[in-house]
């Protein structure tokens, strides 16, 4: 049997951002972004060809020109520049990750540091990065108590620092209750945001039910895409059978030989388009067929 999570594919605020581009395109007749627009190669294809031009740098875009500015959102100076040569900016910036720049903003103002917990080049980190004054990222568990030794082996009394702590909104929900748990026995003025993502904290729920009863888990998405890693990583402390594909042309046909009958689980990240989803899940869904040469097999497909 095939099962798709229900929350496998775009979230809220990918789709947001991919709607925004097309209705510039419409509207200017192109587009101007920083990177690309969402982690997923043929997405960004499918907007190039609309007319969605991507620059690496603020100075290769040209002066005036219309520019989208991504769901992961950018540090403020990049928008002041662009405001300076005089672009239009449109702004696809997530709600969620918008929410978090307020934040680490009115923190820093009041003078309490700022830990991230995220990845550390991630585009979105980088961007909270740029709305507060100094700021520390870590990663892991680990590096967050190493750091917080070191912060007492200096002689500063972590017992008094304010810290006010938020997260990348697409990592693993339980490092960063662990994490929130390490900060708050070292630090007793520390602030815990909890800004992971609502659509993050289903995808990864869904995944570890999902991944819990699978006899082969299959996660699609792009191997740059942060939400992704985390619904693999998730999915392979539960599963010992499970797949990291980018599209169906990561299939082999061999992924159930041996096997009767398995349960195939698959999920997807946040900028997985939904018919890439549909066509590993037909594949999937015709390997069983042959397999196992179940005869209610129709109706399995009627989800
Ligand atoms: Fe926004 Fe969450 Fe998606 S932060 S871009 S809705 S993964």
């Amino acid at each position: 049997m095939v099962t798709v999570a229900k929350t496998a594919g775009f979230c809220f605020g990918v789709q947001r951002a991919v709607d925004m581009a097309e209705k510039a395109c419409q509207e200017y007749g192109c587009i101007w972004a920083l990177g690309d627009i969402i982690h997923n190669a043929h997405e960004v294809g499918r907007l190039e060809k609309l007319g969605v031009h991507k620059a690496e740098d603020v100075a290769d875009i040209p002066d005036g020109v219309p520019v989208l500015i991504r769901a992961h959102g950018v540090p403020e100076r990049v928008v002041q520049q662009l405001e300076q040569k005089g672009c239009r900016i449109v702004d696809a910036t997530c709600p969620f990750v918008g929410k978090i720049h307020r934040i680490v903003r009115e923190e820093s103002e009041q003078g309490r540091r700022i830990i991230i917990i995220g990845s550390r080049n991630h585009p979105e980190v980088v961007g909270i990065q740029g709305w507060c004054g100094t700021s520390e990222v870590y990663e892991t568990p680990e590096e967050l108590r190493a750091a917080l030794e070191k912060i007492g082996k200096n002689g500063e009394n972590l017992q008094k620092i304010p810290v006010s702590v938020v997260a990348q909104t697409t990592i693993n929900r339980e490092i960063f209750d662990i994490c929130g748990k390490i900060i708050k026995k070292q630090c007793t003025n520390a602030k815990i945001f909890g800004t992971i993502c609502n659509a993050t904290d289903e995808r990864q729920a869904e995944a570890r039910l999902l991944a819990g009863k699978s006899d082969i888990m299959i996660v699609i998405g792009d191997r740059k895409s942060s939400n992704t890693k985390r619904l693999y990583e998730i999915s392979t402390s539960l599963c010992d059978h499970v797949l990291y594909i980018e599209d169906a042309t990561g299939l082999t046909g061999n992924e159930i030989q041996g096997m009767e009958q398995p349960f195939i689980g698959i999920t997807a990240g946040a900028s997985t388009p939904a018919w890439i989803i549909k066509e590993v899940r037909n594949i999937m869904s015709e390997e069983t067929r042959i397999e196992t040469g179940s005869e209610d097999f129709a109706a399995m497909l009627e989800e």
